[in-house]
């Protein structure tokens, strides 16, 4: 699995979000150790904070299926499903991350040219965890 075939996937499931609130839409493509692909939507709710976002939706996902080993995760949003800057993982999100993955986890955040990559560290220094 490339990166480029990852925000491949992020892309595809930025199609499934269920947004009609906030109009961002937004995918994400969760890659396991052993080469499985979870992708993941923001679903929202009209109460507001039951909204799970995209990576949530694919951890969850991931880990009801077994898998507790990941490798990277690939993440894109904009308004109306249109990408015309970066989208990083709000915190929960990246607590999320920090319950599962090793420091050197990589996140591919797309932009509307390509994607940038961070580790967890990068996005989530001097964290918690039990
Ligand atoms: N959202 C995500 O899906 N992931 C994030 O990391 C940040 C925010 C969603 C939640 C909500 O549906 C919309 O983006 C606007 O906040």
């Amino acid at each position: 699995m490339t990166p480029e075939k990852l925000v491949e996937l992020a892309k595809e499931a930025m199609t499934h979000a269920y947004a009609p609130y906030s109009g961002y839409k937004v995918g994400a493509a969760l890659l396991c150790a052993d080469g499985t692909v979870y992708q993941g939507c923001n679903i929202e709710n009209s109460a507001y904070s039951p909204t799970n976002c995209a990576e949530r939706t694919a951890f969850f996902k991931a880990v009801y299926d077994g898998h507790r080993d990941f490798s990277a995760i690939a993440i894109c949003g904009g308004k109306d499903g249109v990408i015309t800057g970066a989208f990083p993982p709000c915190g929960v999100c990246r607590q999320v991350m920090r319950e599962f993955c090793k420091p050197d986890f990589l996140v591919y955040i797309i932009n509307a040219e390509g994607y940038e990559t961070q580790t967890l560290a990068d996005l989530l220094p001097h964290s918690f965890s039990l």
